[in-house]
């Protein structure tokens, strides 16, 4: 190796370790970066814009993927695609603890009760083993987000995606929905929605 590229590649080394270094050290807290996403998720990550979903208390994993996705354009969105692409992955993750961290706040809400009766009953059958006893992304062990409270609007949005194929479905989720269709079609659908919205 010849003097200048030993010089070179010493001085590449050394600027490597500052920038990791200052990272690490001095870098935006949790905190500091969520406090920058309560324009629209709300104080703390409980939304009070039904097109925005509440983040607060969301699985660690969860909220990770779903930053990546949509960092990486595999998630439809309308906004987020644009925020997500300014984070590093350490960012991500320290966002993602912060909201961990806080307490998830369900939606104040009207829904229609016959219909969430009809849809308690379907999410027994076709979603609880992955989404939990009542849709609450802590009580089961899949990292699947939050259905029960979460805004209605947001929720309509999200399973049109998913319908239409322009959000891909977790896991063995997919032959759920199929079958939920095949069985009691957008009428099954929309009783679900209205059981989520129910729960107080
Ligand atoms: C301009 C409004 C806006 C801002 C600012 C914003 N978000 Fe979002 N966020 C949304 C909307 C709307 C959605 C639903 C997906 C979409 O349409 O983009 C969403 C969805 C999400 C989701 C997915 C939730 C789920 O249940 O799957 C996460 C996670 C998220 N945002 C994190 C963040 C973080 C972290 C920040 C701050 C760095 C942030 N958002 C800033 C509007 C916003
Ligand atoms: C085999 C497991 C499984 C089953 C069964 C399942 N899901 Fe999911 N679901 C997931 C996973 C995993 C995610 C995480 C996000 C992703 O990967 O798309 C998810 C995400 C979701 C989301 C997005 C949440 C958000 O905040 O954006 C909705 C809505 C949803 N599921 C509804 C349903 C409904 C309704 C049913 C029953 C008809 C169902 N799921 C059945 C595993 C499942």
């Amino acid at each position: 190796m010849k003097q200048s590229s030993i010089l070179k590649t010493a001085l590449l080394t050394c600027g490597l370790v500052f920038t990791t270094a200052s990272f690490a050290g001095s870098g935006p807290s949790g905190a500091m970066l969520g406090n920058t996403c309560a324009g629209c998720h709300g104080t703390n990550g409980v939304s009070n814009g039904p097109a925005t979903p509440s983040i607060a208390g969301l699985d660690y994993d969860y909220f990770v993927e779903a930053m990546n996705e949509f960092k990486e354009d595999k998630r439809n969105t309308t906004i987020m695609a644009r925020i997500a692409k300014g984070y590093s992955e350490a960012e991500i993750e320290a966002m993602s603890k912060f909201f961990a961290d806080k307490e998830y706040v369900k939606a104040n809400q009207t829904a229609d009760a016959a219909a969430a009766k009809r849809g308690a009953k379907l999410h027994k059958k076709y979603c609880k083993n992955c989404h939990g006893d009542t849709g609450i992304s802590e009580d089961q062990d899949d990292d699947s987000g939050m259905l029960a409270g979460q805004w209605k609007p947001y929720m309509t949005y999200t399973m049109a995606d998913y319908k239409s194929g322009k959000r891909e479905y977790g896991k063995k989720m997919g032959k759920k929905i199929k079958k939920l269709q095949k069985d009691v079609g957008d009428k099954g659908f929309a009783d679900l929605l209205e059981y989520y919205a129910s729960q107080k």
